[in-house]
């Protein structure tokens, strides 16, 4: 039964990302027919935006060194649709191999710490936005439109707590380069729900508004949902998840599973909140994307409905 809370939208985009972001720290190669069989269930599920994978340099996140092959397999079945799915990329080479492939919609992704900048792109701050401008211009020039990610949002392993200001300098430089939409990561889940509304209020203050926003949290502190509940308050209408609960980043310490989609769709099903995704698919999706991986789901609701039985929020 739905029982809707005050101050929560109608409706709600989710951003999944289990196919890039969930997939990227499996240390065992998963075949490239599973990952587009992956995203296919995903799409099949209702999910509206499915990131498929990474054009980033395949010695630095070899799991998705499949990213041609991969996008290859998904045309084949999907036809043009397929090149609609947004795909990640880190630098000019990153976009040339993206829209070479006709490819558009993708994602730039910076830090809002210099250490995590350098772990995760081999550059600093500075050089980071160097690296992503022509990325973006040619991208727009190219008719794709640009996403763009901020990670360490609220903490970071090598700099501790990071401050607000911090995020929305990084943030807007990666908007004035022309992004349409910016993702807030909290990469390490350290975030809590005043941090969120503060955040969002932070960027509020520097004239960027909620529906320009993006929310993508990590569980590891289990704060991810009482994040999502500030966030749908603050008005941030896109959420990130990863199916299952799948993920991690390679290049940042402590990072474990995204917000799982799952847990997401129960609750946003309880609050009455639209997001056009079938759970029942979807769980069936991660129990059989669990299976290929050898280990059980952390999605709570993947383990609660995992055996099947149909069930809703009461
Ligand atoms: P680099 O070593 O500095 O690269 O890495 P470079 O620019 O010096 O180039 C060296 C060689 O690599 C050159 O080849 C390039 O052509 C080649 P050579 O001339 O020596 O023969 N090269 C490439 N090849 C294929 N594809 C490319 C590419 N780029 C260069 N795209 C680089 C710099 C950015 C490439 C590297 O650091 C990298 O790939 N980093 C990606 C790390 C990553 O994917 N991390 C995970 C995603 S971020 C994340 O998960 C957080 C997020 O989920 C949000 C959150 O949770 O906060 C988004
Ligand atoms: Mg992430």
């Amino acid at each position: 039964m739905a029982v809707p809370a005050p101050g929560m939208p109608e409706h709600v985009t989710i951003y999944e990302v289990g196919p890039r972001d969930g997939l990227q720290n499996e240390q065992e190669l998963v075949p490239t027919p599973v990952k587009a069989e992956f995203v296919r269930r995903l799409l099949a599920a209702g999910l509206p935006v499915v990131e498929a994978t990474s054009f980033v340099h395949p010695r630095w996140v070899p799991q998705l060194a499949d990213a041609a092959d991969l996008v290859g397999s998904l045309v084949d079945d999907l036809g043009d649709h397929a090149r609609a799915l947004p795909v990640l990329v880190p630098n000019e080479r990153g976009l040339d191999r993206a829209l070479e492939l006709g490819m558009r919609h993708v994602a730039v992704f910076g830090s809002a710490t210099e250490t995590f900048a350098r772990k995760n792109l081999n550059r600093g701050l500075d050089e980071q936005h160097a690296m992503f401008a022509p990325v973006v211009d040619r991208a727009l020039a190219a008719g794709a439109d640009v996403r763009a990610y901020v990670s360490m949002c609220f903490g970071d392993p090598w700099e501790g707590p990071v401050p607000l200001a911090q995020v929305v300098d990084a943030g807007r430089r990666l908007l004035d380069l022309g992004a349409s939409q910016l993702s807030l990561g909290d990469t390490i889940g350290v975030g809590t729900a005043g941090h969120v509304v503060a955040l969002v209020e932070a960027f509020g203050d520097a004239g960027i508004g909620p529906e320009r926003l993006a929310l993508h949290f990590h569980d590891t502190y289990g704060q991810a949902l009482s994040n999502v509940q500030a966030g749908l308050r603050a008005g941030i209408t896109t959420f990130d998840a990863s199916a299952g609960g799948l993920g991690g980043c390679p290049y940042a310490e402590s990072a474990t599973g995204n917000l799982a989609t799952e847990d997401l769709v129960w609750l946003l099903d309880g609050l009455g909140v639209g997001h056009g995704v079938d759970l029942a698919s979807l769980v069936a999706t991660s129990t059989w994307m669990a299976g290929q991986l050898g280990r059980p789901s952390p999605s709570a609701v993947v383990r609660a409905l995992g055996s099947g039985t149909a069930q809703s929020p009461t």
